[in-house]
């Protein structure tokens, strides 16, 4: 297994602990839900998206018969995903905490930084998947 692969389960695990608890506490302390927004993206976009990006990584070449086109882009990702993930919801959370539109634009551009991460996670799949498998050798 990559060690990126590894890395992409590893953190969808830490970030669906996370959100387990803010959901708890989001159901004990209903002002806490101003920060539904960190909860469903920790879920969505940490835990399901990076356990998808892990298993299909590792899985889907090997249901093609195939290799991964690039490792290094699927660490690349790991990174990208990480990070911005993580600069998103501070400074979200930041905002909601104490309002500041330059939060907010530090959080936009997490997004966009977010979305390349999974446009990088689109080529490297398709230019993965589409080519024509080489004939069988002899
Ligand atoms: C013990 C585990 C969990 C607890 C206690 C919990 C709690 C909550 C609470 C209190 C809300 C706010 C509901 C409201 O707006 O009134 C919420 C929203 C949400 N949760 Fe969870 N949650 C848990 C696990 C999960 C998981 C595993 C996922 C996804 C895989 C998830 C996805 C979402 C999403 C997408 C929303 C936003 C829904 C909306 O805006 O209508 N949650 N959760
Ligand atoms: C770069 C990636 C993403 C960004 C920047 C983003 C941003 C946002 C924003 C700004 C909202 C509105 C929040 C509000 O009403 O205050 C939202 C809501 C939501 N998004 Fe995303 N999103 C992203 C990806 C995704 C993905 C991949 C999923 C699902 C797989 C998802 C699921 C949801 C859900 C369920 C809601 C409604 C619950 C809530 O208000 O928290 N998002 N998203």
């Amino acid at each position: 297994m990559d060690r990126f692969v590894k890395n992409f389960i590893i953190a969808s695990i830490v970030y669906l602990a996370l959100s387990t608890v803010l959901g708890i506490a989001m159901l004990h302390q209903p002002q806490l839900l101003s920060f539904k927004f960190v909860h469903s993206h920790l879920n969505m976009l940490g835990w399901v998206s990076m356990m998808i990006y892990g298993v299909g990584y590792h899985i889907l070449p090997k249901f093609a018969g195939k290799f991964l086109k690039s490792p290094k882009l699927g660490e690349l990702q790991f990174w990208l995903a990480n990070a911005s993930l993580i600069v998103l919801l501070l400074f979200y959370s930041m905002n909601v905490l104490s309002p500041l539109s330059s939060y907010m634009l530090i959080a936009t551009l997490a997004g966009v930084v977010h979305a390349i991460s999974i446009g990088i996670f689109f080529y490297n799949m398709l230019a993965t998947l589409l080519p024509a498998a080489p004939p069988p050798q002899r």
